[in-house]
């Protein structure tokens, strides 16, 4: 299959449209990251996105929606903290999980009897997302396991020849994917943090939880509420091992890391002015919101400049430290070295 690129202008959109509309596979940029999508009222289109990514199908995907009024139509129930957080975070990288009506059918929803409903903020998503004329189900639009696209160019690297067409519309802002809370019974729960901060959603429902799962690894058989949780994610070719507490103590660890790996290609994702000697060093940024946004830009650079070995600089500074620990044990494995 030969895989378009297309632009953001009229035309661009008016054709992503039509070929989502009926049945293809398109990608378009996000604030957060890139989006596979395909009409979500077509099973057969949906599930060519699970094929296209090599995703497990008990593996959910997100509604993407335009209008708010089409929420009424993919959930059955709408409680009174549902709609604070929709009120208060739509458009925007969130993603509220609700109980879901009859019209979403199995395959989006990987049978489970809850619907994620996400509408991003971005222009070009709304713009797609209209022109199709449907609700949009799309996971991120990397290869299952690989870190989330931020950019077209690293879509056309994981998608080219799989799907229909990719919509350019440069990189994401956020960078990492949207806070996902489960809204549909009673207290919310964070199951996914992200470009929401935890401080941003209890200001609105100061009684919204964490789930404990979100840092650790799930124990055997433990079923998680996030199907997703489960699997090996965001992870580049290189071994990572997150370096994590005070920038001094950090840097000595890590020396003492590269010391014991000269014989490999080794790379440093940095948030400091740490130097080291024998690595390729990538800055992901002095904030935790810079690091979001560079993470899985830098993971895919270490991949392209061939380390065979990552040591990620981490501390936690501001909000989105959350969402950034997140993808980082997990792209380490839970490889984490606290210093
Ligand atoms: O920012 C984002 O959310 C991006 C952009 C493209 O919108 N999308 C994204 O989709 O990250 P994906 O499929 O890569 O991650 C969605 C996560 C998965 O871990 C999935 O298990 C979970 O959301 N999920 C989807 N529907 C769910 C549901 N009904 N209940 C619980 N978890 C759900
Ligand atoms: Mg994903």
């Amino acid at each position: 299959m030969e895989t378009r690129i297309l632009n953001t202008d009229e035309e661009g959109i008016r054709t992503a449209g039509a070929i989502a509309a009926s049945g293809g596979l398109v990608a378009f940029p996000t604030e957060t990251v890139y989006g596979l999508g395909a009409n979500a009222y077509n099973d057969e289109a949906v599930e060519r996105i699970y094929e296209a990514k090599g995703r497990p199908s008990d593996n959910p995907l997100i509604v993407h929606i335009a209008d708010k009024a089409e929420i009424n139509k993919l959930a059955a129930e709408v409680s009174e903290n549902a709609l604070k957080l929709i009120d208060a975070f739509m458009p925007g990288p969130f993603t509220v999980i609700l109980k879901k009506s009859g019209s979403i059918g199995g395959a989006v929803t990987a049978g489970m009897d809850t619907v994620g409903i996400r509408f991003p903020e971005n222009d070009t998503a709304q713009r797609f997302i209209r022109a199709a004329g449907v609700p949009i189900a799309a996971p991120s639009a990397n290869l299952s396991g690989k870190p989330s696209p931020t950019e077209a160019r690293h879509v056309i690297d994981d998608m080219s020849g799989r799907i229909d067409a990719i919509l350019d519309g440069g990189s994401c802002s956020v960078g990492v994917e949207s806070t996902i809370v489960d809204a549909s019974r009673g207290i919310p729960v964070v199951l996914r943090p992200g470009g929401i901060t935890y401080e941003q959603l209890t200001a609105v429902v100061p009684e919204t939880i964490i789930d404990p799962h979100i840092l650790e690894s799930l124990g055997e058989g433990e079923k998680p509420l996030c199907p997703g949780m489960k699997y090996k994610h965001y992870a580049p070719n290189a071994e990572v091992t997150v370096v994590e507490g005070g920038m001094a103590e950090v840097k000595n660890k890590i020396d003492e890391l590269l010391e014991q790996n000269r014989d490999k290609v080794c790379g440093v994702l940095t948030m400091s002015g740490n130097a080291y000697d024998s690595a390729v060093i990538l800055c992901a940024g002095t904030t935790n919101r810079d690091y979001a946004k560079n993470l899985f830009s830098c993971l895919r650079e270490f991949d392209r400049l061939g380390a065979e070995v990552v040591f990620a600089e981490f501390e936690e500074r501001d909000g989105y430290g959350l969402a950034v620990r997140n993808r980082l044990y997990k792209s380490a494995a839970q490889r984490v070295i606290y210093v």
